[in-house]
């Protein structure tokens, strides 16, 4: 009886102390994690889906601080789940476009620069640039909550 109670305390413990993947950061109720090793936007958000999320879509004010400081931390300008098709921004996870935090003068819109990274840089700390698909860069990755695997 007592090993039947540790071995489901321990699953409630996995469960809501830690509703992450191992190497994930947990933030209110999504999980977040920032990838180093530098890839095309198409390669990271490929990374991100094969472990059961998206690239890091944004939400609110308070995801942006969150965020940012995850990629500040990092030393790189990292890529953001955000993308312009035909004229129009969407993020990965098809959540809204109700929050934005581009950089003074973006997006620019230019034609074949249509991936959003965000700034890791202190003066356009946070802040997002529209740039070109194929750069190497590093990513966040985001996992929804429902959507971990282990519970
Ligand atoms: C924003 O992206 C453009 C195009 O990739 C780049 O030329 C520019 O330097 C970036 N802005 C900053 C502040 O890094």
């Amino acid at each position: 009886f007592l090993s039947f109670v540790t071995s489901n305390l321990s699953f409630l413990l996995v469960c809501f102390a830690h509703p992450c993947p191992a190497d994930y950061i947990s933030w209110y109720e999504n999980c977040y994690k920032l990838v180093e090793e530098p890839a095309t936007w198409d390669e990271a958000q490929t990374a991100c889906e094969e472990q059961g999320g998206n690239l890091a879509s944004i939400d609110m004010s308070y995801d942006q601080a969150f965020v940012a400081g995850v990629v500040l931390q990092g030393k790189a300008d990292a890529w953001i789940g955000l993308r312009r098709k035909d004229g129009s921004y969407t993020w990965t996870d098809g959540w809204p476009v109700f929050f934005t935090q581009w950089g003074p003068g973006e997006p620019s819109n230019i034609k074949d620069e249509g991936c959003v990274s965000m700034h890791a840089s202190i003066w356009f700390h946070g802040t997002w640039n529209d740039t070109k698909c194929d750069q190497a860069k590093s990513y966040i990755c985001k996992i929804s909550s429902g959507k971990t695997k282990q519970c």
